[in-house]
């Protein structure tokens, strides 16, 4: 496959060689760079090219001018010129944007092959992408990178400029084959409040790092803060962020200089961008560069806190090795942080971290689980947690092991693959209509299906071959994530998708993946989320999941015993809430519709697709697939099913595999079906 990544100008906020597109600690350029290195890499990438604006400024790097880069025997940066070899910042490409389109179309069409897919980078890349779709027919991928939506709440007042680009994001999103976010809250909360956002078109997929190693050289980091600071060895509480509002690094700097512990025993690093001088850039960073400066001056941090204006990437590498060897902590404070790559890259260097627990890093910290979440407008909170790090040395050496063993899976060959899954999906030609399935598998994804590579490919096969047994899979998972899941294990690909713990099935009518509202209907009968959240608000140690895991019929909790579930079913009782509760894996506790759970919604999608019940096999491993598995004639239970669901392997209605995941469940259904057919065999021999 050849595959174009599209970047206008804008992309590089304006500064295309400080954020540009060789030294630089700009987000999206290293995102852009990363994944198309990593493309490139793959057999089935056969050319991978960037595509963006050509401009002649001899102050920018002589290299903007230059038509065509090379980086790789298969990867290419392709300049276009739109006829104004000026340099435009972003708010000016808009008025080139008609120029450039016509040019990239122009020269597109010389081509002997056109690419098969764009990958758009921003709405206004997607704008442009849209139009050579119009013109050629090549397909486009969508990345927002940052919304505008969530933006309109913050607004004092309505803003042309900002509903404008919020339509232009629509627009992308109404005309790319699919969506990709990075963040969980990007995917299941900002994507799809847009009006034509489908909730099949949206993939989450985890961007990668660089991991080029640093070697454990910190001299040209020394080199960078020493002039700032008076012992540079102390703890180094590091911050790495664009100077814009929304990254708060000004409030940092307040909970530093407030904090007696943190001023004397660390050092604060804040690498802002870089910049001529304080004068330099557009005002908004004039204005968080003077807020520093002033509140260092405020609070007398002088020798204790390092601004550097400029820096390498090399030099970013060392500081994070300096953070490590220091035992300091990475912070990021963000107001709103859409994903937050550095504190990936923070836990590769095993240096934890405290994070905004709003946007991305709350699932980043979540799965990496290297360091605290903070409340990004409360300064006490910041500094708290950063003293908890610096000075609790268990603390520290867990979350700084934890980062470092969590974070590789984290890396742009797995984006590589998950993005050439969804390449392959959005190219591929419509799908003939599926035959009515015989027998249904409805089946849990973690732990059943997941945990081995080999089981979950030999079960994929098994659906390839025999096509009258149709896959359902039923989930505890959101619908966002069981499909990362069921394509990054690449299983098969089901007919229905039973997700958040049988409170939601998704089916596909169309070529449109859609909610089943008649489902949704029948269990949301009295079924009131906040009078439940009132009830249990004072239970102590039950603490509500995150944000994303609370769904239209689903509020879930962590339970630090399975006896909570009794106490959380009697304080409802109480309140005359009807309402089950679902106990899992230890900790996990959900409260749905009493009508609702993984075997109501089983029995919903085999009556969608005329299965009778007795064709109907089901698979599990937990908590939430108890009644499921009680509910189904022919059930599975995997040999690493968890301690709370052992008992029902007594039951004459389920098969205990003696293999594990994926393979104990092929092992389940290949004994279930034939003990089915010999029930069968005897029933007919009987009645004949
Ligand atoms: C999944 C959900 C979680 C739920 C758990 C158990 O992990 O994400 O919210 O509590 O399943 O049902
Ligand atoms: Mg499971």
């Amino acid at each position: 496959m050849h595959i174009v990544s599209l970047a206008l100008g804008g992309c590089l906020k304006g500064e295309p060689v400080r954020y540009g597109i060789t030294e630089d600690t700009g987000g999206h350029i290293t995102y852009i760079l990363g994944e198309m290195e990593a493309l490139a890499r793959r057999g089935d990438v056969e050319m991978a090219e960037v595509i963006t604006r050509r401009f002649d400024d001899p102050r920018l790097g002589a290299i903007h001018a230059e038509a065509e880069e090379w980086l790789g025997p298969k990867l290419v940066i392709r300049r276009i010129d739109s006829g104004n070899r000026r340099y435009l910042a972003k708010e000016a490409l808009s008025a080139d944007r008609a120029a450039f389109t016509e040019a990239l179309i122009a020269e597109l069409g010389q081509r002997e092959r056109l690419p098969d897919l764009i990958h758009a980078h921003f709405a206004d890349a997607a704008d442009v992408a849209r139009k050579v779709e119009d013109a050629l027919g090549i397909p486009f991928i969508y990345t927002a990178h940052s919304l505008g939506m969530d933006k309109r709440m913050a607004m004092p007042a309505p803003s042309a400029a900002l509903e404008a680009r919020i339509a232009e994001e629509d627009r992308a999103i109404a005309g790319a084959r699919a969506i990709i976010g990075s963040s969980r809250d990007e995917c299941e909360r900002q994507l799809a409040a847009y009006p034509s956002a489908r909730i099949g078109k949206i993939h989450r997929l985890i961007p990668g790092i660089d991991r080029s190693a640093a070697g454990g050289e910190i001299s040209s980091a020394i080199e960078l803060v020493s002039p700032f600071l008076r012992e540079p060895m102390k703890p180094v509480v590091l911050a790495i962020a664009r100077p814009v509002h929304k990254k708060n690094l000004v409030r940092l700097v307040e909970a530093f200089g407030k904090s007696p512990t943190l001023r004397e025993q660390c050092n604060l690093v804040v690498l802002a961008g870089l910049r001529d001088d304080l004068q330099s850039g557009e005002a908004e960073q004039q204005d968080v560069l003077r807020g520093l400066v002033d509140a260092i001056d405020r609070h007398d941090l002088y020798g204790k806190v390092a601004y550097p204006k400029s820096h390498t990437r090399r030099q970013v590498k060392q500081l994070y090795t300096l953070a490590a060897r220091t035992r300091g902590v990475f912070v990021n404070p963000a107001l709103m942080e859409p994903y937050g790559l550095t504190l990936v890259e923070a836990a590769a260097h095993g240096v934890p971290v405290v994070a905004s627990k709003i946007g991305g890093p709350q699932d980043i910290v979540g799965e990496l689980e290297h360091g605290l979440l903070v409340d990004p407008a409360n300064e006490r909170e910041i500094s708290q947690a950063i003293e908890r790090l610096a000075t609790d040395r268990q603390l520290w050496e867990t979350c700084s092991h934890n980062g470092q063993a969590n974070s590789r899976e984290v890396n742009w060959d797995a984006y590589a693959g998950g993005f050439m899954a969804i390449a392959r999906q959005v190219t591929a030609p419509a799908t003939s209509l599926r035959p009515r399935p015989a027998h249904l598998l409805v089946s849990d994804l973690d732990n059943t299906l997941t945990g081995c590579d080999r089981g979950a490919t030999r079960i994929g096969r098994f659906f390839q071959r025999q096509a009258q047994f149709g896959f359902v899979i039923a989930t505890g998972r959101s619908i966002v994530e069981a499909r990362r899941l069921v394509r990054d294990w690449k299983l098969p690909d089901p007919r229905a998708w039973i997700t958040s713990v049988g409170t939601e099935i998704y089916v596909e009518r169309g070529g449109d993946l859609v909610l089943d509202t008649d489902y949704a209907d029948g269990i949301g009968y009295e079924w009131h989320p906040t009078a439940i959240d009132d009830a249990l608000d004072d239970l102590p140690v039950l603490i509500p999941q995150a944000s994303y895991e609370q769904r239209p019929f689903k509020r879930s909790y962590f339970a630090n015993s399975p006896e909570m579930a009794g106490q959380v079913e009697d304080r409802l009782r109480s309140h005359g809430i009807p309402a089950r509760v679902v106990f899992s894996h230890d900790r996990l506790l959900d409260v749905l519709p009493p009508m609702a759970g993984k075997a109501a919604a089983m029995g919903h999608v085999a009556r969608m697709f005329d299965v009778p019940v007795e064709q109907v096999f089901a698979a599990g491993d937990s908590g939430n697939d108890e009644d499921m598995l009680t509910a189904c004639q022919n059930a599975i239970m995997v040999g690493n099913h968890a301690a709370e669901i052992a008992a029902l392997a007594r039951r004459p209605n389920v098969y205990l595999a003696r293999r594990s995941h994926a393979a104990g469940t092929l092992e389940g259904i290949l004994a279930q079906h034939r003990a089915q057919r010999l029930r069968e065999r005897r029933d007919t021999r009987i009645s004949a």
